[in-house]
């Protein structure tokens, strides 16, 4: 396996909005996340991926881009980026870009433009088709979709075929100037653009190549998996728990390949880049293709069937209130382990700005072990093979936010689902409203928590939405003065793995896999190796560890004052041993 730097990384995931705000209106900024970068260079993380600061107006914070080649106006100005990528450069940090070009902002001026006329020159940039009149559909669906039925010229239409938006309702909106229909995987303002056009697929690459010419050190590459779309747009079936067909349908399409070799050719191999792929839906022999090790597409995968092991079993959606099972999540874990092993390169996270926080699955919340469990989540994360990822706040063990309320939701997905799944599933309110408050991606969004003061430092304003309020006895100032803090503990996994060979491109060995509360493995780099023993539960356990491991040096161990090798482990007690 080749040895590069973005693989020996560890990275910094910011949500902007929600990380500093430097002039108190309530919403974090460019200069907020430049004041912070001495925070970070003390954790130690080598990359920031900064989530979209591009002109938006917002409907999806920042995934619905308006403009790709200016920023955002709540965030600042370009000079603001140009010398935020210079202070962190100044600093040892890079910065990766979000890439969202599986869909732009309807008030793009690319969109602006196709939505004009049939014969625009950029109507070809996006999805439009006809819609299919009622005679040509069954009753069934007829009914099925009666409130989606548009009228136009006198007859009545569905949309072109059944797909639903990630986002709830169909995956299409009528546009009465032209009489057609435009495609959104994601919300109506996120129209799809349309990638078999070879002069889209310019513009993006262009626009590309003067991000690179700036400086900047890579792109985390949006739903990058689903801009080729099947042939011929075919509806599919209903999935459980769903009102319309699976837009996922559109994931690894039949060109996908050909338009990421393009786009390596054309612009990645240019430069010293780290490129993730935001996979959704991707399995393990296609992920072999994305970030194959001959490099000719991207560096790594972002997959998602890990942080699927907590789905719905009831409903078969997402929206659940039960913890991750940790059997599943190993096996998962494993699978993909082995799986890429000296073919490919993986992304290992538990928190992004679409998940809830990790504590709140798998951890104590709240609860008398929030900081163990956070400190033993973490090592079992952090000692696995793939490139890390820490989401704001999760070095600090923030937790999910004490929902009472629908109206406390602000993501798009989390309201439009409630309405969706009380309306049209009729799934009561008081059974579906602890599912979307536990699995709300709102939870990861709430600001980050600085210190103990008003609104916890991230404003002076008052923030777009609630800050935690567990921020009193959570935030950064307390942890990063006491040395068994949470803080200290992902900056000596950090630590740890810059100076480990071994933990970076080790084989990787699942022990116990049926054990549901422990979390052991081993690390193998030719006569080195690493035993990691997590325990992932409340339960104490006993656990003698293998016997070539007696002499093991302890890297790592989240309870002070025990000895690891005394054969029992405490709640979530974590600990790495080296031979
Ligand atoms: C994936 C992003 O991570 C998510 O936040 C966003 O809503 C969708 N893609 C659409 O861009």
């Amino acid at each position: 396996m080749k040895k590069t730097w973005w693989k020996e990384a560890v990275v910094y995931q910011i949500y902007p909005r929600s990380f500093c705000d430097s002039n108190g209106d309530g919403i974090g900024d460019l200069p907020g996340i430049e004041s912070k970068l001495d925070y970070l260079k003390e954790l130690g993380i080598d990359v920031i991926w900064l989530s979209p600061v591009y002109r938006s107006p917002n409907d999806d914070n920042g995934y619905d881009i308006s403009d790709y080649e200016d920023i955002m106006e709540e965030f600042g100005t370009m000079a603001d980026f140009d010398r935020l990528l210079k202070k962190a450069h100044e600093k040892g940090i890079k910065i990766v870009m979000d890439l969202v070009v599986n869909h732009s902002s309807d008030e793009h001026a690319w969109f602006m433009e196709s939505r004009k006329d049939k014969e625009n020159a950029k109507r070809d940039y996006y999805i439009w088709r006809k819609g299919r009149p009622l005679s040509t559909v069954s009753k069934e669906e007829q009914e099925r979709f009666a409130g989606d039925i548009v009228e136009y010229q006198g007859e009545k239409l569905l949309p072109p075929n059944n797909w639903g938006s990630f986002f709830s309702g169909p995956a299409w909106v009528f546009d009465e100037k032209t009489g057609e229909f435009y495609l959104h995987l994601f919300s109506k303002k996120q129209p799809d653009l349309n990638w078999e056009n070879e002069i889209v697929r310019k513009e993006v690459f262009d626009m590309m190549t003067r991000w690179c010419e700036k400086g900047i050190d890579g792109f985390r590459m949006d739903v990058i998996s689903l801009i080729s779309k099947p042939e011929g747009l075919p509806s599919t079936e209903i999935p459980k728990g769903a009102v319309y067909g699976d837009g996922a349908v559109c994931a690894n399409g039949p060109r996908v390949h050909e338009f990421l070799q393009e786009m390596n050719q054309k612009v990645l191999s240019k430069y010293d880049l780290m490129t993730v792929g935001e996979t959704a839906g991707v399995t393990l022999e296609e992920a072999k293709k994305y970030a194959n090790e001959a490099q000719t597409e991207l560096n790594m995968v972002f997959q998602f069937e890990h942080v699927s092991m907590d789905e719905n079993p009831k409903y078969g959606f997402k929206w659940n209130t039960g913890r991750m099972p940790l059997v599943p999540l190993k096996k998962n874990l494993e699978k993909w382990q082995l799986g890429l092993k000296d073919v490919a390169w993986n992304s290992i996270y538990l928190c992004n700005h679409d998940q809830p926080r990790v504590i709140a699955r798998l951890g104590d919340d709240g609860g008398q072990y929030r900081e163990r469990s956070a400190k033993c989540i973490a090592t079992f994360l952090h000692m696995m093979q793939g490139t890390p990822y820490i989401y704001q706040g999760e070095e600090l063990s923030m937790g999910n936010y004490p929902f009472t309320d629908p109206s406390q939701f602000r993501d798009l997905e989390s309201i439009n689902a409630y309405e969706e799944l009380t309306e049209k599933l009729h799934i009561s309110p008081e059974e579906l409203f602890p599912m979307i408050a536990h699995k709300s991606r709102d939870n990861a969004r709430t600001p980050m928590q600085w210190n103990s003061e008003k609104e916890a430092g991230f404003t002076t304003g008052t923030p777009w939405i609630s800050v935690n309020p567990n921020y009193t006895t959570v935030n950064a100032e307390e942890q990063l003065k006491r040395p068994d803090s949470v803080f200290h503990y992902y900056q000596k996994l950090i630590a740890l793995r810059h100076s480990s060979e071994l933990i970076v491109y080790g084989d990787f060995h699942l022990l116990l896999p049926e054990d549901p509360d422990l979390f052991v493995y081993e690390r193998t780099l030719g006569e080195k190796k690493l035993l990691v023993v997590c325990n992932v539960s409340e339960n104490e356990r006993d656990f003698a560890i293998p016997e070539e491991f007696n002499a093991g040096k302890l890297l790592i161990h989240n309870v002070e004052g025990e000895d690891a090798k005394r054969g029992h482990l405490l709640p979530y007690e974590a600990f790495v041993l080296e031979i």
